[in-house]
């Protein structure tokens, strides 16, 4: 008969391949398969590096540690505490940003805590890019807490070159002062699908006019921007909020801003919305933040842009229908126009180039009303997947030109998803996720 401890031991020492098969089954069909087979391109998907992985892999994300610095609800070794002031201090450094809170899990809920933080009512209102023309749920959506909590006013892109007209949005906000004079005001910058450089300058001289708070939602740009690829709001806004997925991170968050914002931010992250954070993820954020310094990062950042307009370049030479002016994108993402232009919706152009062994997401383009949903115009494409494999110019050309375009063009034809999906692999198979062997086993 087993001890007590040598069955709680015998529990707790097995690998996932001996305790649970059918788990792992699934984790080595997304190693081998989704992830080693296929081509990722959601602009907001990121491969992490193996530093960040092995923070996250330690199980710090169960230890409690509520509260800030020295003041916790639990007693907090050093060496925990450390890790977070860690993050927060280089992510200070590479953001240029005075304060920053590392504990968040979500972009959603980085939003959320900043509107907490203002003290937003639904007298205030909320000024940011309409869905539809590239903003995010969270920027005040109607079907989202932000957008059912407090009064929301939009701007978009102008439709004939994807791109924002600040004259324009600076008319705008001038009404939307005019309409809630003595409220608060927060315009929202940052965007999920905008492809071209956002002038933050532009965005702090209107909230400076107007006497309004300007947050930039750069989750994004991030690792572009630490990157040195993308133009940082840092010196324009009064707060910043980031995932930090997206550049490669763990998932989680941050909220940077000015230093008087500090306290009233920490607070509605923590206790105004979370408990506990993640201290793994944490770590994960001070190890993104350092890599970010180094030589390679900028590499992938500036080969992140460089791909993503080789992409849209050779999908438009290929006659698809790229998304606003020449040359389509200044980051690490673009769109295409399926539904007029190939008479196919969004949907099923994403599905059929899933069928050729390209993951891929559907998406909404500026000025399409179009319901229900799932009738989406086209697709957001974007590069930081690929580029952290090291792929560059020459496979987007390979990409563009012999999978994705003939692939829209015949998006029925099995025979053709099924000889690009082998032709995907094998390209695929050039470019392994990590250094042979590097990778811990499970
Ligand atoms: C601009 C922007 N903000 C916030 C978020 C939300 O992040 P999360 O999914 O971590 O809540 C996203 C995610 O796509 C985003 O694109």
């Amino acid at each position: 008969m087993a001890t007590q401890r040598e069955l709680i031991h015998s529990g707790m020492s097995r690998r996932l391949r001996d305790v649970d098969p059918e788990a792992a089954a699934m984790v080595r069909t997304y190693r081998d398969e989704v992830r080693g087979e296929r081509l990722n391109l959601i602009a907001s998907n990121c491969l992490p590096s193996l530093a960040v992985r092995d923070c996250e892999a330690q199980g710090l994300g169960n230890i409690y540690s509520e509260g800030y610095g020295n003041s916790r609800y639990y007693h907090v070794e050093l060496v925990l505490r450390t890790m977070e002031a860690l993050a927060i201090q280089r992510g200070k450094e590479v953001l240029g940003m005075p304060y920053l809170n590392v504990q968040l899990h979500d972009g959603c809920g980085a939003n959320e805590a900043v509107y907490m933080a203002l003290k937003m009512g639904t007298e205030d209102v909320l000024f940011s890019s309409k869905l539809a023309h590239g903003g995010h749920l969270s920027h005040g959506a109607e079907f989202n807490v932000s957008g059912k909590t407090w009064a929301v006013r939009s701007y978009g892109v102008e439709l004939g070159t994807g791109e924002y007209d600040y004259d324009q949005i600076r008319e705008r906000a001038r009404h939307v002062r005019d309409e809630f004079t003595g409220k608060r005001m927060v315009i929202m910058t940052g965007a999920s699908a905008y492809p071209f450089r956002i002038d933050f300058e532009a965005f702090g001289s209107i909230a400076r006019e107007l006497d309004a708070v300007v947050v930039a939602d750069i989750s994004h740009y991030l690792g572009i921007i630490l990157g040195g690829a993308y133009p940082s709001p840092a010196a324009h806004v009064d707060a910043i909020t980031s995932t930090t997925h997206k550049a490669g991170g763990p998932k989680g968050a941050i909220v940077g801003s000015r230093e008087e914002l500090g306290k009233v931010i920490n607070s509605a992250v923590f206790p105004g919305l979370q408990g506990g954070p993640n201290i793994g993820a944490m770590l994960a954020k001070a190890v993104l933040f350092h890599e970010a310094t180094q030589p390679w990062f900028k590499e992938w950042a500036e080969g992140t842009v460089r791909n993503a307009r080789a992409l849209a370049e050779v999908l438009a030479a290929e006659g698809i229908k790229v998304w606003g002016r020449e040359p389509f994108t200044e980051s690490h993402l673009f769109l295409v126009e399926t539904r007029e232009s190939l008479g196919l919706k969004g949907r099923d152009a994403q599905e059929a180039l899933a069928r050729a062994g390209i993951t891929i997401n559907m998406n909404t383009l500026p000025g399409d009303e179009t319901q229900p949903k799932g009738t989406n115009s086209g697709l957001r494409f974007g590069t930081p997947w690929l580029t952290r494999l090291g792929m560059g110019v020459e496979e987007m050309l390979v990409i563009g030109k012999n999978f994705i375009a003939p692939m829209l063009r015949d998006p029925h034809n099995q025979d053709l998803a099924a000889r690009i999906a082998g032709e995907a692999k094998e390209l695929r198979s050039q470019f392994p996720a990590y250094e042979q062997g590097a990778e811990p086993d499970f």
